[in-house]
């Protein structure tokens, strides 16, 4: 069952999600270039229309792959018309979820979480779930938006992220958010 109705980014602003304003402000190559290596397997958890996903594939070359997952079909169908006959359509899995689980079911080295963890309901299921998919020495980038989401609210999820066993470290600068590095504990 969805149990986020209400609580999502509608597929009508995808528009506000991608765009050449936001590319200037939060350029997907240079956040992402430090997390992704050619050859590695990269999830992209709340993909919506692909800002972030469509570079994840250009960084893990034609060797890797990338799972954009995402509750909104209409979101999917966004990116499925952006990859449409490109190097990229059989780069990028995309994999509708239900609200409580993203199943996926083999191991990634890189999760991406860019302003989607406070859209979902239950946190604690959801880092857990974040946990087992990701490999020992893999490494996941959250990344929250700085109005919808205090100090307080952001410290939270981190702590949310402890109990399912992730330490964090302090995130890149991203303009208009709040960041962190997730990794497994020992
Ligand atoms: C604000 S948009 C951000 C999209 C994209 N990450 C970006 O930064 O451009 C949040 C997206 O997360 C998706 N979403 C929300 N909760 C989710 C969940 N539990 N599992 C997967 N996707 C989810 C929404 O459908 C929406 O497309």
């Amino acid at each position: 069952m969805n149990t986020n109705r209400g609580r999502v980014c509608p597929v009508e602003r995808a528009g506000s999600l991608d765009n050449v304003f936001r590319r200037l402000l939060q350029n997907p190559l240079k956040i992402l270039a430090p997390y992704i290596q050619e050859g590695i397997v990269a999830l992209d958890v709340g993909c919506g229309p692909g800002f972030f996903t469509l570079t994840m594939a250009q960084l893990v070359g034609s060797t890797g792959r990338v799972i954009g997952v995402d509750l909104q079909e209409g979101m999917l169908e966004k990116i499925r018309r952006k990859i449409r006959e490109t190097e990229f359509e059989n780069r990028i899995a995309l994999h509708k979820c239900e609200g409580n689980s993203i199943g996926v079911a083999e191991q990634v080295d890189f999760v991406l979480l860019f302003y989607m963890v406070h859209e979902v309901p239950n946190k604690d299921e959801f880092f857990t779930e974040i946990a087992r998919l990701l490999k020992p020495t893999g490494k996941v980038l959250i990344v929250e938006p700085p109005f919808h989401v205090s100090k307080a609210a952001f410290e939270s999820t981190l702590r949310t992220a402890e109990k399912a066993g992730f330490k964090h470290s302090r995130g890149p600068r991203i303009l208009l958010s709040k960041t962190s590095i997730l990794q497994r504990g020992q």
